[in-house]
């Protein structure tokens, strides 16, 4: 069973959604870490907790990285 906890803020009309239950952490904090620099699953297991207890929240969590990973321009170098 997965529960997931929207908190929605009439005023702004933006919402927060906690990814990891087991953590209490949000796909905000999720985000803000990939921003960051925390740009795997295990730097995100180990920087957030996510996806260390049940597992369940791995899923997301990978189709955050992988939505970062689609919008970010890819650099390349030459010598
Ligand atoms: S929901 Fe993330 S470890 Fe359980």
């Amino acid at each position: 069973m997965r529960i997931v906890i929207i908190n929605i803020t009439s005023n702004s009309r933006r919402f927060t959604m906690y990814v990891c239950v087991c953590k209490a952490v949000t796909d905000k904090q999720i985000k803000s870490a990939i921003n960051n620099g925390y740009c795997s699953r295990k730097d995100l297991n180990e920087c957030l907790g996510v996806g260390t207890v049940c597992g369940k929240c791995s899923p997301q969590v990978k189709q955050l990285l992988d939505e970062h990973r689609a919008q970010t321009p890819i650099m390349w170098a030459t010598a």
